[in-house]
């Protein structure tokens, strides 16, 4: 099983009254590929931190990848998760100053170390395959187009070669050609390393690409008893 949750309850600590998150049990086998859609304010994101250990749950056992997250310290947290897992953000937060091979090199579990050729190697493949052409590769990503961000933003995610990938609304400010380009990318590359992803939107129409199709508001009840 690559998540099983249970009885998870998370509420942000400046509002202990307000009950973001209420998810009695949840699982996902290693492999599967989920789309979850809900509203805005619905917890997507939090839910998405809770998974990736950003946060801690208030009550309740987060398993992932056969770890407890919520038994660990922030430290092997943190851990963890440069190790196991890739995480796209809703704002894909490429750090606009560096170039698409830094802002990789930077998400790299090794970057501390002196940049090994194995590692430039492997960026280079990624940034290939994901069709940014070399003259791109030493541009500040902020003289990239957002089609090109979000693909040098699914490199980062995999340069540590992650068991699981998490995806934030990765697709919100792609236009409908770059929206196809980006998912058959995303997709099959997933599809080839047999990572689990659970991709999160609220664009139905993303729904399309995904087996498994789940409602947030399914999973997650905050207004339903402890
Ligand atoms: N840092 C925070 N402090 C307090 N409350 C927060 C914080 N971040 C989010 N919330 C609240 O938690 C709830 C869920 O927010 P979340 O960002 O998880 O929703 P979302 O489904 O990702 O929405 P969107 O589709 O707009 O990204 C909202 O009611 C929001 O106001
Ligand atoms: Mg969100």
């Amino acid at each position: 099983m690559a998540i099983d949750l249970k009885d998870v309850n998370f509420h942000y600590p400046e509002e202990p009254n307000q009950r973001v998150l209420h998810i009695p049990s949840w699982t996902l086998s290693a492999g599967e590929q989920v789309f979850i859609h809900g509203p805005s304010g619905g917890g997507k994101s939090t839910l998405l931190s809770v998974l990736s250990g950003l946060f801690l749950p208030s009550e309740g056992q987060v398993n992932v990848l056969g770890q407890r997250l919520d038994q660990m310290t922030s430290r092997r947290r943190d851990r963890f998760r440069a190790r196991h897992i890739g995480y796209m953000f809703q704002q894909f937060n490429l750090i606009p100053y560096l170039n698409a091979f830094d802002n990789i090199r930077l998400a790299s579990q090794f970057s501390q170390q002196k940049k090994t050729p194995e590692l430039h190697e492997e960026i280079q493949k990624l940034l290939s395959v994901l069709n940014i052409s070399a003259n791109d590769w030493y541009r500040p990503a902020r003289h990239l187009s957002i089609g090109q961000q979000q693909r040098v933003a699914i490199a980062r995610a995999l340069i540590n070669k992650p068991e699981l990938l998490i995806a934030d609304e990765p697709t919100s400010s792609l236009d409908p050609l770059n929206k196809e380009a980006f998912m058959g990318v995303l997709l099959s590359i997933v599809a080839e390393n047999d990572i689990t992803l659970v991709f999160v939107s609220h664009d139905l129409s993303l729904s399309n690409y995904f087996n498994r199709i789940e409602s947030l508001s399914d999973i997650n009840r905050p207004e339903g008893s402890a």
